[in-house]
């Protein structure tokens, strides 16, 4: 049993607001500034992290901006809007999924006629394709880059390590996808999402095979999850962009183990991926209900 409660000690306590939570995440070395917390460049960056931490910086202005913005107060707008600042001229981005990259794609539409930013996008669904074309936002086929400068997307829980749950919109393979060639993945949150584990409260998505499912189902059961079929608003089946069925797994006490869940789930014949995102995103911007945005590197 995989999931659920085991003898692992759980993450450390966030106590508090989510202004106080964010203090205890490691590399918690936040300076605050006024209508906006900017993580300070930490030492032990990776190579290309002090090209990142200037575009950072340099995005901070914009957050203030936001701030002076009196019309933007959601939460999912502040954080979507603020990581498009992260974009730079001649960037391929890829373009994530959801109601908060929404206003990521919003932004960067304004920015591309106002500045005449020149960027190629890669979408992660038929959806975020579909709006990226009707706001003017250049995109190239997944197999026409080998890397990707920044991909921006959203989570549905995220945690002290950046792990994540993604996959409530059930475009979570191409997500993965396009996250792992990425050089930089931020991730844009309301403050609603940062949880201390992942699971409790979202279940966790497994895309299947449609074949497979009975199967996969019966297996996922052995590891401790409670699968169910996701359902559209009509009743009928989900059908991913891949033409794959979604299970929704609650896990009991939530997923206490994630990188050893996600090693099982993947050796179960008929799972095609899994809405666990280990170790891939790299910044987070959370828009917080105060109407500031909160920034952290790892
Ligand atoms: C889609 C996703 C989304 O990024 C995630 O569901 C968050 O969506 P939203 O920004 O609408 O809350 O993983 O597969």
């Amino acid at each position: 049993m995989l999931g659920g409660q085991s003898g692992r000690s759980p993450p450390r306590r966030l106590r508090g607001s989510l202004r106080h939570d964010l203090l205890v995440f490691p590399r918690g070395d936040l300076c605050r500034q006024r209508g906006a917390l900017l993580g300070s460049p930490s030492r032990d960056v990776p190579r290309d992290g002090a090209f990142f931490n200037r575009l950072l910086a340099s995005a901070h202005g914009a957050f203030r901006a936001e701030e002076a913005n009196v019309s933007v107060t959601n939460p999912k707008e502040l954080a979507g809007r603020a990581a498009a600042e992260l974009v730079r001229d001649g960037m391929r981005v890829g373009l994530g999924t959801g109601s908060t990259v929404h206003f990521t794609l919003v932004r960067l539409a304004e920015r591309i006629r106002a500045e005449r930013l020149r960027i190629t996008g890669v979408p992660t669904s038929d959806d975020t394709e579909r709006k990226a074309r009707e706001l003017g936002i250049p995109l190239v086929e997944l197999g026409s880059v080998e890397r990707l400068d920044l991909t921006i997307d959203g989570a549905d829980e995220i945690d002290g390590r950046f792990d994540m749950i993604k996959g409530g919109g059930g475009a979570l393979l191409r997500e993965k996808v396009v996250a792992s060639i990425s050089e930089r993945e931020a991730i844009v949150v309301g403050e609603d999402k940062v949880v201390e584990r992942l699971g409790v409260r979202f279940r966790l998505p497994i895309e299947v095979v449609p074949f497979a499912a009975p199967v996969v189902e019966r297996a996922l059961v052995s590891l401790g999850a409670t699968p169910s079929l996701r359902k559209r608003n009509d009743g009928a089946t989900f059908v991913s962009d891949n033409h794959n069925w979604i299970l929704d797994c609650a896990f009991a006490g939530g997923i206490a183990d994630a990188a050893r869940l996600e090693r099982a789930l993947k050796a179960v014949p008929g799972v095609v991926e899994t809405g666990l995102f280990l170790g891939l995103a790299h910044v987070l911007l959370v828009g917080c209900n105060d109407g500031r945005v909160e920034v952290r590197e790892k």
